[in-house]
Protein backbone atom coordinates (compact mmCIF):
# COMPACT_ATOMS: atom_id res chain seq x y z
CA UNK A 1 0.00 0.00 0.00
CA UNK A 2 1.34 3.09 -0.66
CA UNK A 3 1.82 5.92 2.08
CA UNK A 4 1.88 9.44 0.71
CA UNK A 5 2.54 11.53 4.26
CA UNK A 6 2.11 15.42 3.99
CA UNK A 7 2.62 18.18 6.51
CA UNK A 8 -0.94 20.21 6.09
CA UNK A 9 -0.38 23.59 6.30
CA UNK A 10 -2.56 26.09 4.16
CA UNK A 11 0.07 28.48 4.14
CA UNK A 12 2.81 26.53 2.65
CA UNK A 13 1.44 23.98 0.22
CA UNK A 14 2.87 20.31 0.57
CA UNK A 15 5.27 19.88 -2.65
CA UNK A 16 3.02 19.05 -5.63
CA UNK A 17 -0.33 20.49 -4.34
CA UNK A 18 -2.08 22.67 -6.94
CA UNK A 19 -1.25 25.91 -6.63
CA UNK A 20 -5.34 27.81 -5.04
CA UNK A 21 -4.70 30.79 -8.06
CA UNK A 22 -4.21 28.29 -11.12
CA UNK A 23 -8.27 27.67 -11.11
CA UNK A 24 -8.67 31.64 -12.12
CA UNK A 25 -6.04 30.34 -14.51
CA UNK A 26 -7.64 27.41 -15.71
CA UNK A 27 -11.10 29.83 -16.14
CA UNK A 28 -9.78 32.08 -17.63
CA UNK A 29 -7.92 29.88 -20.29
CA UNK A 30 -11.10 28.12 -20.81
CA UNK A 31 -9.91 24.49 -19.33
CA UNK A 32 -12.79 22.69 -17.48
CA UNK A 33 -11.96 22.24 -13.79
CA UNK A 34 -12.72 18.66 -12.24
CA UNK A 35 -14.05 18.02 -8.91
CA UNK A 36 -15.01 14.87 -7.13
CA UNK A 37 -16.21 13.97 -3.62
CA UNK A 38 -14.03 11.46 -1.97
CA UNK A 39 -14.08 9.86 1.67
CA UNK A 40 -11.23 7.78 2.16
CA UNK A 41 -7.76 7.38 1.40
CA UNK A 42 -7.74 4.88 -1.42
CA UNK A 43 -10.59 6.88 -3.28
CA UNK A 44 -8.32 9.73 -2.85
CA UNK A 45 -5.29 8.49 -4.26
CA UNK A 46 -7.51 7.12 -7.08
CA UNK A 47 -8.64 10.59 -7.90
CA UNK A 48 -5.34 12.23 -7.30
CA UNK A 49 -4.09 9.62 -10.18
CA UNK A 50 -7.22 10.25 -12.48
CA UNK A 51 -5.98 13.51 -12.47
CA UNK A 52 -9.01 15.99 -10.58
CA UNK A 53 -8.12 19.41 -9.69
CA UNK A 54 -10.24 18.88 -6.49
CA UNK A 55 -11.68 16.74 -4.16
CA UNK A 56 -14.39 17.23 -1.58
CA UNK A 57 -14.81 15.84 1.34
CA UNK A 58 -18.32 16.74 0.71
CA UNK A 59 -21.15 16.38 3.75
CA UNK A 60 -22.69 13.85 1.78
CA UNK A 61 -20.81 11.87 3.17
CA UNK A 62 -23.90 11.70 5.85
CA UNK A 63 -25.92 9.58 3.13
CA UNK A 64 -23.40 7.66 1.15
CA UNK A 65 -20.86 6.72 3.79
CA UNK A 66 -22.86 7.33 6.88
CA UNK A 67 -26.51 5.79 6.22
CA UNK A 68 -28.03 8.73 7.14
CA UNK A 69 -31.53 10.08 4.67
CA UNK A 70 -29.72 13.37 5.03
CA UNK A 71 -26.81 15.46 4.79
CA UNK A 72 -27.81 17.18 8.33
CA UNK A 73 -26.65 14.80 11.01
CA UNK A 74 -22.77 14.32 10.37
CA UNK A 75 -21.29 15.90 12.83
CA UNK A 76 -17.94 18.28 12.75
CA UNK A 77 -15.65 15.38 14.39
CA UNK A 78 -17.24 13.03 12.12
CA UNK A 79 -16.23 15.40 9.08
CA UNK A 80 -12.21 15.66 10.24
CA UNK A 81 -12.06 11.80 10.50
CA UNK A 82 -13.12 11.72 6.80
CA UNK A 83 -11.13 14.30 5.57
CA UNK A 84 -8.21 13.82 7.47
CA UNK A 85 -8.28 9.93 5.53
CA UNK A 86 -8.24 11.76 2.02
CA UNK A 87 -5.89 14.32 3.04
CA UNK A 88 -3.66 11.22 3.90
CA UNK A 89 -3.22 9.90 0.05
CA UNK A 90 -4.07 13.49 -1.71
CA UNK A 91 -0.90 14.63 -2.94
CA UNK A 92 -1.59 16.75 -6.47
CA UNK A 93 -5.68 17.82 -5.60
CA UNK A 94 -6.77 20.70 -3.23
CA UNK A 95 -8.75 18.77 -0.97
CA UNK A 96 -12.10 20.88 0.30
CA UNK A 97 -13.89 20.05 3.62
CA UNK A 98 -17.36 20.53 4.16
CA UNK A 99 -18.47 22.21 6.93
CA UNK A 100 -21.70 20.42 8.36
CA UNK A 101 -24.92 21.85 9.53
CA UNK A 102 -24.62 23.43 12.58
CA UNK A 103 -21.16 24.55 12.50
CA UNK A 104 -21.27 27.52 10.96
CA UNK A 105 -24.74 29.17 11.11
CA UNK A 106 -24.46 30.91 14.25
CA UNK A 107 -21.92 32.89 14.23
CA UNK A 108 -18.56 34.43 11.79
CA UNK A 109 -17.15 33.23 15.26
CA UNK A 110 -18.47 29.87 15.10
CA UNK A 111 -17.52 29.75 11.00
CA UNK A 112 -13.70 30.87 11.60
CA UNK A 113 -13.30 27.83 14.05
CA UNK A 114 -15.18 25.06 12.54
CA UNK A 115 -13.18 25.86 9.56
CA UNK A 116 -9.71 25.80 11.48
CA UNK A 117 -10.56 22.43 12.97
CA UNK A 118 -11.10 21.44 9.17
CA UNK A 119 -7.80 22.51 8.43
CA UNK A 120 -5.51 21.66 10.95
CA UNK A 121 -7.32 18.50 12.13
CA UNK A 122 -8.61 17.07 9.15
CA UNK A 123 -5.32 18.82 6.78
CA UNK A 124 -7.94 20.30 4.65
CA UNK A 125 -6.28 22.60 2.15
CA UNK A 126 -10.00 25.12 2.14
CA UNK A 127 -13.08 24.39 3.13
CA UNK A 128 -16.87 24.81 1.94
CA UNK A 129 -20.37 26.10 3.02
CA UNK A 130 -23.67 26.40 1.57
CA UNK A 131 -25.97 29.07 1.23
CA UNK A 132 -25.48 32.88 0.78
CA UNK A 133 -27.83 35.90 2.91
CA UNK A 134 -26.08 35.40 6.23
CA UNK A 135 -23.30 33.54 4.91
CA UNK A 136 -22.38 35.84 2.91
CA UNK A 137 -20.68 37.31 6.44
CA UNK A 138 -19.37 33.52 6.95
CA UNK A 139 -17.68 33.77 4.08
CA UNK A 140 -15.81 36.94 4.34
CA UNK A 141 -15.12 36.05 8.26
CA UNK A 142 -13.29 32.70 7.01
CA UNK A 143 -11.22 34.33 3.92
CA UNK A 144 -9.88 36.64 5.96
CA UNK A 145 -8.60 34.32 8.33
CA UNK A 146 -6.65 32.74 5.50
CA UNK A 147 -8.97 29.78 5.22
CA UNK A 148 -9.61 29.44 1.33
CA UNK A 149 -13.20 29.15 0.78
CA UNK A 150 -15.78 27.48 -1.66
CA UNK A 151 -19.61 28.84 -1.58
CA UNK A 152 -22.64 26.74 -2.91
CA UNK A 153 -25.79 27.90 -3.59
CA UNK A 154 -28.85 27.13 -5.92
CA UNK A 155 -30.42 23.66 -4.51
CA UNK A 156 -28.46 23.80 -0.88
CA UNK A 157 -29.11 20.31 0.29
CA UNK A 158 -28.78 21.41 4.41
CA UNK A 159 -31.52 23.43 3.52
CA UNK A 160 -33.86 21.29 1.58
CA UNK A 161 -36.81 21.16 3.91
CA UNK A 162 -36.75 25.13 3.79
CA UNK A 163 -36.35 24.80 0.07
CA UNK A 164 -39.27 22.49 -0.18
CA UNK A 165 -37.55 19.65 -1.34
CA UNK A 166 -34.66 18.26 -3.79
CA UNK A 167 -35.92 20.43 -6.39
CA UNK A 168 -33.88 22.43 -9.27
CA UNK A 169 -33.93 26.48 -8.05
CA UNK A 170 -33.52 29.69 -9.99
CA UNK A 171 -36.27 28.76 -12.60
CA UNK A 172 -37.89 32.06 -12.35
CA UNK A 173 -36.78 35.63 -13.17
CA UNK A 174 -36.70 36.30 -9.86
CA UNK A 175 -35.44 33.76 -8.61
CA UNK A 176 -32.32 33.69 -11.03
CA UNK A 177 -31.49 37.28 -10.52
CA UNK A 178 -31.60 36.15 -6.73
CA UNK A 179 -28.97 33.54 -7.76
CA UNK A 180 -26.98 36.08 -9.80
CA UNK A 181 -26.80 38.30 -7.03
CA UNK A 182 -26.52 35.67 -4.39
CA UNK A 183 -23.33 34.75 -6.43
CA UNK A 184 -21.58 38.43 -7.19
CA UNK A 185 -22.09 38.86 -3.04
CA UNK A 186 -20.11 35.89 -2.43
CA UNK A 187 -17.36 36.54 -4.64
CA UNK A 188 -16.95 40.07 -3.06
CA UNK A 189 -17.04 38.19 0.49
CA UNK A 190 -13.62 36.43 -1.09
CA UNK A 191 -14.81 32.93 -1.76
CA UNK A 192 -12.29 31.06 -4.13
CA UNK A 193 -15.26 29.58 -5.94
CA UNK A 194 -19.09 28.48 -6.20
CA UNK A 195 -21.06 25.81 -6.54
CA UNK A 196 -23.94 25.94 -8.20
CA UNK A 197 -26.33 22.94 -7.99
CA UNK A 198 -29.47 22.47 -9.95
CA UNK A 199 -29.74 25.43 -11.67
CA UNK A 200 -30.66 25.61 -15.21
CA UNK A 201 -28.26 26.01 -17.39
CA UNK A 202 -28.59 29.28 -18.90
CA UNK A 203 -28.86 30.93 -15.42
CA UNK A 204 -25.51 28.87 -14.43
CA UNK A 205 -24.13 30.25 -17.56
CA UNK A 206 -24.42 33.89 -16.99
CA UNK A 207 -23.51 33.37 -13.68
CA UNK A 208 -20.48 31.82 -14.52
CA UNK A 209 -19.71 34.52 -16.93
CA UNK A 210 -20.50 37.54 -14.63
CA UNK A 211 -18.11 35.98 -12.21
CA UNK A 212 -14.44 35.90 -12.17
CA UNK A 213 -14.25 33.20 -9.67
CA UNK A 214 -14.92 29.71 -11.11
CA UNK A 215 -18.25 27.95 -11.09
CA UNK A 216 -18.32 24.52 -10.37
CA UNK A 217 -21.13 22.73 -11.45
CA UNK A 218 -23.78 19.97 -10.32
CA UNK A 219 -27.25 19.78 -12.21
CA UNK A 220 -25.80 23.25 -13.81
CA UNK A 221 -25.39 22.29 -17.28
CA UNK A 222 -21.67 22.51 -19.22
CA UNK A 223 -21.40 26.32 -18.99
CA UNK A 224 -20.02 26.16 -15.78
CA UNK A 225 -16.46 26.60 -15.19
CA UNK A 226 -15.93 22.74 -13.94
CA UNK A 227 -17.89 19.98 -12.72
CA UNK A 228 -18.61 18.23 -9.44
CA UNK A 229 -20.20 14.33 -8.81
CA UNK A 230 -20.44 12.45 -5.99
CA UNK A 231 -18.01 9.23 -5.85
CA UNK A 232 -20.99 6.78 -5.34
CA UNK A 233 -22.91 8.47 -8.04
CA UNK A 234 -20.41 8.24 -10.25
CA UNK A 235 -19.57 4.59 -9.82
CA UNK A 236 -22.88 3.69 -9.16
CA UNK A 237 -22.08 2.42 -5.69
CA UNK A 238 -25.28 4.05 -3.66
CA UNK A 239 -29.06 2.47 -4.57
CA UNK A 240 -30.58 5.62 -3.13
CA UNK A 241 -32.04 8.78 -4.83
CA UNK A 242 -30.32 9.74 -7.46
CA UNK A 243 -30.95 13.24 -8.95
CA UNK A 244 -31.28 13.23 -13.04
CA UNK A 245 -28.30 15.33 -13.55
CA UNK A 246 -26.03 12.43 -11.84
CA UNK A 247 -24.12 10.35 -14.67
CA UNK A 248 -22.95 7.03 -14.27
CA UNK A 249 -19.60 5.87 -15.23
CA UNK A 250 -19.53 2.47 -13.83
CA UNK A 251 -21.86 -0.29 -11.95
CA UNK A 252 -19.64 -1.14 -9.14
CA UNK A 253 -22.26 -1.58 -6.68
CA UNK A 254 -23.47 -4.55 -9.27
CA UNK A 255 -20.12 -5.77 -9.41
CA UNK A 256 -19.67 -5.96 -5.85
CA UNK A 257 -22.54 -7.86 -5.31
CA UNK A 258 -21.58 -10.75 -7.84
CA UNK A 259 -18.19 -10.61 -6.79
CA UNK A 260 -19.85 -10.98 -3.09
CA UNK A 261 -21.92 -13.79 -4.31
CA UNK A 262 -19.30 -16.02 -5.58
CA UNK A 263 -17.63 -15.74 -2.50
CA UNK A 264 -19.94 -16.63 -0.01
CA UNK A 265 -21.00 -19.58 -2.79
CA UNK A 266 -17.40 -20.86 -3.02
CA UNK A 267 -16.71 -20.61 1.29
CA UNK A 268 -20.19 -22.67 1.70
CA UNK A 269 -19.14 -25.39 -1.24
CA UNK A 270 -15.69 -25.42 0.09
CA UNK A 271 -14.09 -24.62 -3.24
CA UNK A 272 -12.34 -21.50 -1.76
CA UNK A 273 -9.85 -21.50 -0.40
CA UNK A 274 -7.77 -23.67 -2.54
CA UNK A 275 -4.16 -25.05 -2.92
CA UNK A 276 -3.13 -21.42 -4.28
CA UNK A 277 -4.28 -19.49 -1.60
CA UNK A 278 -2.62 -22.33 1.61
CA UNK A 279 0.40 -22.41 2.61
CA UNK A 280 2.38 -25.81 2.44
CA UNK A 281 4.62 -27.30 5.80
CA UNK A 282 7.29 -29.52 4.46
CA UNK A 283 5.95 -33.63 4.68
CA UNK A 284 8.91 -34.42 7.36
CA UNK A 285 7.72 -31.37 9.71
CA UNK A 286 4.27 -32.71 9.10
CA UNK A 287 5.65 -36.23 10.06
CA UNK A 288 7.08 -34.95 13.14
CA UNK A 289 4.16 -32.54 14.23
CA UNK A 290 2.02 -35.54 13.74
CA UNK A 291 3.77 -37.68 16.01
CA UNK A 292 4.77 -35.98 18.90
CA UNK A 293 0.95 -35.14 18.62
CA UNK A 294 0.14 -38.74 18.53
CA UNK A 295 2.50 -39.50 21.71
CA UNK A 296 1.16 -36.38 23.79
CA UNK A 297 -2.63 -38.17 22.74
CA UNK A 298 -1.28 -41.85 24.10
O1 LIG B 1 -21.65 17.18 -0.04
C1 LIG B 1 -21.47 17.13 -1.27
O2 LIG B 1 -21.11 16.09 -1.83
C2 LIG B 1 -21.67 18.35 -2.04
C3 LIG B 1 -21.59 18.26 -3.53
C4 LIG B 1 -22.79 17.63 -4.07
C5 LIG B 1 -21.32 19.58 -4.16
O3 LIG B 1 -21.90 19.37 -1.48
Amino acid sequence: MSTRPRTPAPATPAPGKLPLPELIEMKRRGEKIVMLTAYDAPAALLADEAGVELILVGDSAAQVMLGHDSTVPVTLDEMIFLTRAVTRSARRPLVIGDMPFGTYEISDEQAVASAIRLVKEGGADLVKLEGAGRMVSRVRAIAESNIGVMAHVGLTPQSATKLGGFRAQGRTAGAALKLHEDALALQDAGAFAIVLEAVPSPVATRITESVEIPTIGIGAGAGCDGQVLVWHDLLGMYHGHTPRFVKRYAEIADEIGTALGEYVAEVRSGAFPDEQHTYAIPDEELAAFETVLSEREE
